[in-house]
């Protein structure tokens, strides 16, 4: 075991902080990506620092796309989809599911083969979910085994689709979307509930008609893109590790600044709300089609929550922080309809269900989420992170209000979303 990834977390109370939470990683993924497809020159400011959206630059950068600047503000020298060149080697998209999925979208129409692969955790994450709409558009593919990475897509031109999505999945949608900028004709994708809506925001920035009208979302292929000026609101999904601390712990206040309020990432911050939360959003601005505000939230006792379908998309990253919220509320909350946690970077359903249990918390597990049982005193444990970051930031939070000390394992995963988490942490929570 790396010394390096273990940390050490102990009990405490009286955060009293203002923080600035780094950029979005979904919508920082997007404007690279979509900066690269477009003619001339796009800045982003505020980009998201992790590894994840580091793959994505590095994949873009070795399909011949210049990408200058630091890693939170950057230039995409962008020439069009028909001017990346056929990478030397697989495009490795690390730990990243967005990376993956959505780069497939973007690479249907290519004029070359492409193979993706991605770390030991993405090549066991399905990928069939997006072989498919792929392949009625006419973009053949070959999984491993027929459903997991690596993936190989053939050199083709999209036609058009009208895809009614099995699932709620942001990536699913998104990969169609992207496959459709060099598509010939319509493409239209319908989704049982709505997910995030980052990829529908942004394209109309980049100089892309998007028609939407409920659950469905169409474009006109094939597109030329222009480029933009995007600037990234703060993570809501990295605040919400923020948010949880104050609501936590006692004699708490933070404020967190700039952060992205869109209504299709918010699901956690409202859950939270009906729990009882003293939650306040402030004014919001809009850039892209991105809104965005500070938020404070503040120590808080909570009632239990029981969640629908529905808002599963809108909160499904922070459904293991919003377990460890329910082992503190007043009753019994039910937190389920999330089977997909199954396939997130680890098994997430799982994942939580063990580690709380070994800091005494009382959750039953079921295929698709769990029943919690609260309020539980917390007590420090072992933790296991399983490479996951959401796991390392959600047991952090966790460990400020357990007995002992908390010691998360492989804590530098992190990393993948938020490299400086930890450091962020201590000086909020001085622990
Ligand atoms: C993401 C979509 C979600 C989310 C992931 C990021 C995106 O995945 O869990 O962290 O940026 O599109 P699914 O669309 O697979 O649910």
């Amino acid at each position: 075991m790396n010394t390096d990834s273990l940390q050490i977390i102990r009990p405490t109370r009286r955060l009293l902080y203002d923080l600035n939470i780094p950029g979005d990683k979904s919508i920082s993924h997007r404007a690279l990506m979509l900066g690269a497809a477009a003619k001339g020159i796009t800045t982003i400011r505020n980009l998201a620092p992790g590894r994840d959206v580091a793959a994505t630059r590095t994949c873009l950068e070795a399909m011949g796309v210049t990408i200058s600047g630091n890693p939170r503000h950057c230039t995409v020298h962008g020439a069009s989809l028909r001017a990346f060149k056929a990478p030397a080697q697989p495009l490795n998209t690390g730990n990243s599911g967005t990376t993956f999925r959505l780069l497939s979208g973007l690479l249907a129409g290519s004029s070359f083969p492409v193979t993706l692969t991605g770390d030991a955790s993405l090549c066991r994450r399905p990928m069939a979910r997006i072989a498919r709409p792929l392949r009625r558009m006419g973009v053949e593919s070959r999984l491993d085994d027929g459903e997991r990475a690596p993936m190989t897509l053939e050199p083709a031109t999209p036609g058009a689709i009208d895809y009614t999505s099995p699932m709620a999945s942001a990536q699913v949608k998104s990969c169609v979307l992207l496959a459709g900028l060099s598509a010939e004709g319509r493409i239209t994708v319908t989704e049982p509930a709505l997910s995030r809506d980052h990829t529908e925001r942004l394209l109309p920035a980049f100089g892309v008609p998007v028609t939407r009208k409920g659950l469905q979302v169409s474009i006109h292929g094939p597109a030329n893109l222009t480029p933009a000026d995007v600037h990234v609101p703060g993570d809501p999904s990295s605040a919400a590790f923020f948010a949880a601390a104050a609501v936590l712990t006692s004699d708490s206040q933070i404020t967190l600044r700039h952060v992205g309020s869109n209504p299709t990432r918010t699901g956690f911050f409202e859950v939270l709300q009906r729990m009882g939360a003293r939650l306040y959003w402030g004014e919001s601005v809009e850039q892209c089609g991105e809104p965005r505000a500070d938020l404070v939230a503040e120590s808080s006792v909570l009632k239990p929550i029981s969640l629908s379908a529905e808002e599963i998309p809108t909160l499904i990253d922070e459904l293991p922080l919003l377990a460890l919220l329910a082992t503190q509320a007043n009753g019994t909350s039910i937190l389920r309809h999330a089977a997909e946690l199954r396939h997130k970077e680890c098994d997430r359903i799982a994942s939580t269900a063990r580690n709380l249990r070994a800091m005494g918390a009382a959750i039953e597990m079921h295929d698709d989420g769990w029943t919690v049982k609260g309020p539980t005193p917390l007590s420090g444990a072992a933790i296991e992170t399983r490479g996951d970051h959401r796991m390392a930031m959600t047991f952090a939070v966790a460990g400020l209000i357990a007995s002992g000390a908390t010691v998360i394992r492989g804590a530098n995963c992190a990393a993948v979303s938020y490299p400086d988490f930890f450091k962020d942490l201590r000086n909020v929570a001085h622990v």
